[in-house]
């Protein structure tokens, strides 16, 4: 090879180099153009679900009431189950129309209770514990506390239950 064939070749190594570099390059950032696809798609949701109870507690922290809608209608003498703070509750209006909401969380091992107006106590299906339905306060059997009483506001359209 002479020295001016090889000047011409040098030009084309160059240019063979560029285009590498160029395919190099492309390959480089379609690489972490699609990783990061993939890390956004399975980041995202492991985030959601990791950050999904944070979100819960501080809503409830602000939340710590909730309004039953049309709760004021509830005949004397029954009883309606809810939902407040995640946990079911009970709202019951006794015959002598007084209005009491408790927790209907047993505080032994947590089944939840129900109850059946006029029975003088709330009574736990799992292992018999009592609680009287006035004040929530645990009477006979397992439970080691009572149960929380929350306070209640009866409106129009309305109660509204707030935990103190
Ligand atoms: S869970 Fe209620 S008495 Fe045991």
């Amino acid at each position: 090879m002479t020295v001016d064939e090889q000047q011409e070749a040098v030009p084309e190594i160059k240019k063979n180099e560029h285009e590498s570099f160029t395919r190099r390059g492309f390959v480089t950032a379609a690489a972490v153009v699609v990783g990061g696809a993939y890390a956004a798609a399975i980041g995202y949701p492991i985030y959601k679900y990791l950050h999904a109870p944070v979100d819960q507690a501080i809503a409830e922290a602000k939340n710590n009431s909730i309004e039953l809608k049309d709760a004021d209608k509830l005949p004397m003498g029954s009883t309606l189950t809810f939902m407040f703070k995640q946990h079911p509750a009970l709202l019951i209006h006794f015959d002598d129309g007084t209005w009491v909401a408790l927790t209907a969380v047993c505080t032994h091992l947590g089944c939840t209770l129900s109850y059946q107006s006029p029975s003088p106590l709330i009574i736990c299906p799992c292992h018999g514990g009592q609680y009287d339905p006035h004040t929530g306060k645990n009477v006979g059997g397992p439970p080691p506390l009572p149960l929380t009483k929350y306070d209640v506001q009866v409106l129009a359209g309305k109660v509204v239950v707030t935990q103190a």
